[in-house]
């Protein structure tokens, strides 16, 4: 999708669809001039709200308008940059659903937007061109016809060009949002890309390919240790998780340092597992599909380091990224096995579905050891008990650092990728004790969010600037929450947030 920012007047942009977005307010002011200036019948009013996401599709009368269809788009009360990224959802989909693809939108109402919703003009053209990413994405490269066609020659249907008209004040403002709404959208896409894909097309090295790819690209360094560096290293909890699998597994690092003198210095960590069967603890078998997403921190790390890399973000950024599947084949570890981890502690593996924490212990421990990072930020799709508590739209948020919890709140209200916090008391650390090994890997009934995330604390050496966030819920819709199914690309966002914050 091109997204050109224009000044040109609005009766003359050519478009087959050309949206104009109303704040419920704004609609009482001045829709009925706007409108009988491009010979619309003011009576739609009566059928269009403006409620947030809304659109309706009609035709101006011919010689007053260029566009083929205008679309009047809610706005709700246009308090909030959500209400800007919820009508360019609606309003991508539309166009997506019409078959439109060039489309445009009448944005001159941003100036006066930014003063009521508090926010700049830069930062409602972000959220306006993400929820046009959002809105149009499809994933269809498994559909045959596609299958063996190298990616460029996939001509896919979509928005292919999107005009974005704003009054002169606004140009230079609208250009940078837009320009930063196109980088985090399409890094968006490319990790709904790799969640959406199962593990047929997907294992470990997939995802290292994909980093090398995307390092090679954007400017940042990516290492790979496979199998033999992996073992050379000793990381126990990747290679007890790897055991029952025929993949080999893989250790990505990648590694983002803007030019000039940086001080902070942000790990980050992404659980990697490319299926989830459980293990020997075997998943039920209804919707395990599903668990082709549980790579989904992985791939918001690599969409976050990516974005931060084309957006120039002046911080040092680590992006580390455990890989593998989690299989029941004959070699695989079983429930009461001790296992040694990359730190030395050893672990009771009450459960082999609780398999992720057991990875991320070896890539928090390297990172800090390694890396010595200022801040240290995991995300994984770790517990189901997550989704029970805060459901498919909120991922939980764990840290030892007030200040640190505070800005991935903040950073999670300005993306719309909310997250919110839950508690680390020592008292919870009665449930993982284990008879055999320093710790167990499961916690029991009750709490099973927080006694993952007590686990992975024991990794971090005493680091004090840490946080974990838990996305099994927000990373992949299932087909009955809602219209839109599948990966999410949930934390691109969310992280570049965080990391513009740290800079
Ligand atoms: N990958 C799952 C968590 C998950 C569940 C993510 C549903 C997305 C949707 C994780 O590895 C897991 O299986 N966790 C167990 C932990 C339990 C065995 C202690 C869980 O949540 O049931
Ligand atoms: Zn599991
Ligand atoms: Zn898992």
């Amino acid at each position: 999708m091109k997204v050109t920012v224009t000044k040109c007047d609005i009766a003359s942009l050519e478009s087959d669809l050309l949206a104009l977005p109303f704040s419920s307010d704004g609609l009482k002011e001045d829709a009925a001039k706007r409108l009988a200036a491009l010979g619309i019948n003011q009576q739609v009013l009566n059928d269009f709200k403006a409620d947030a996401g809304e659109v309706i599709v009609l035709y101006g009368e011919s010689g007053k308008h260029s566009a083929q269809r205008i679309a009047l788009l809610g706005l709700g009360e246009g308090k909030s940059v959500d209400d800007w990224r919820k009508a360019a959802v609606s309003f991508a989909a539309r166009s997506v659903e019409m078959k439109l693809e060039n489309v445009a939108v009448d944005c001159s109402c941003i100036e006066a937007h930014a003063v009521s919703t508090g926010q700049s003009v830069a930062t409602l053209a972000t959220a306006f061109v993400e929820g046009c990413y959002t809105g149009s994405y499809r994933f269809d490269s498994l559909k045959s016809g596609k299958l063996d066609k190298k990616k460029s020659d996939v001509k896919s249907k979509g928005i292919v060009e999107l005009l974005f008209r704003v009054d002169s004040g606004a140009f230079e403002e609208s250009e940078k949002g837009v320009a930063e709404g196109t980088v985090i959208g399409s890094c968006q896409k490319m990790a709904k890309d790799l969640v959406n894909l199962p593990g047929s097309h997907l294992q470990a090295v997939d995802i290292a390919k994909a980093a090398e790819e995307s390092g090679e690209k954007y400017g940042y360094d990516v290492t790979v240790f496979h199998k033999k560096d992996i073992v050379d290293l000793a990381m126990g909890g990747l290679l007890a998780v790897n055991k029952g699998s025929h993949h080999p597994p893989a250790f990505i690092i990648l590694d983002y340092k803007p030019k000039g003198k940086v001080t902070t210095v942000v790990a980050l960590v992404g659980k990697g597992v490319t299926f989830d069967s459980g293990g020997i603890s075997l998943k039920p078998s209804e919707n395990m599909g599903e668990m082709k997403s549980d790579m989904s921190g992985a791939a918001s790390v690599l969409g976050a380091v990516e974005a931060a890399a084309r957006l120039g973000l002046p911080v040092h950024i680590i992006g580390l990224i455990p890989a593998t599947d989690n299989m029941p084949g004959a070699t695989a570890q079983q429930p009461g096995d001790v296992i040694t981890t990359y730190s030395g502690i050893t672990v009771e593996v009450g459960n082999t579905d609780a398999e992720g924490r057991l990875i991320l212990a070896d890539a928090l421990t390297y990172g800090i050891e390694k890396y010595k990072p200022d801040v240290i930020i995991d995300i994984a799709t770790l517990t189901g008990a997550c989704i029970v508590a805060l459901g498919y739209a909120v991922a939980g948020l764990f840290s030892n650092n007030d200040k640190l919890a505070e800005e991935i709140f903040q950073a999670g209200q300005q993306s719309g990728e909310k997250v919110w916090r839950m508690p680390l008391w020592d008292l919870y650390d009665e449930q993982i004790k284990s008879d055999v090994a320093d710790v167990n890997n499961t916690g029991g009934r009750g709490a099973g969010t927080i006694t993952a995330a007590k686990f992975l604390e024991k990794f971090i050496d005493g680091h004090k600037n840490w946080a974990h966030i838990d996305i099994a819920g927000p990373s992949f819709l299932p087909k009955s929450a809602g219209k839109v199914s599948g990966g999410t690309g949930f934390g691109v966002s969310l992280l570049v947030e965080v990391l513009k914050k740290l800079a």
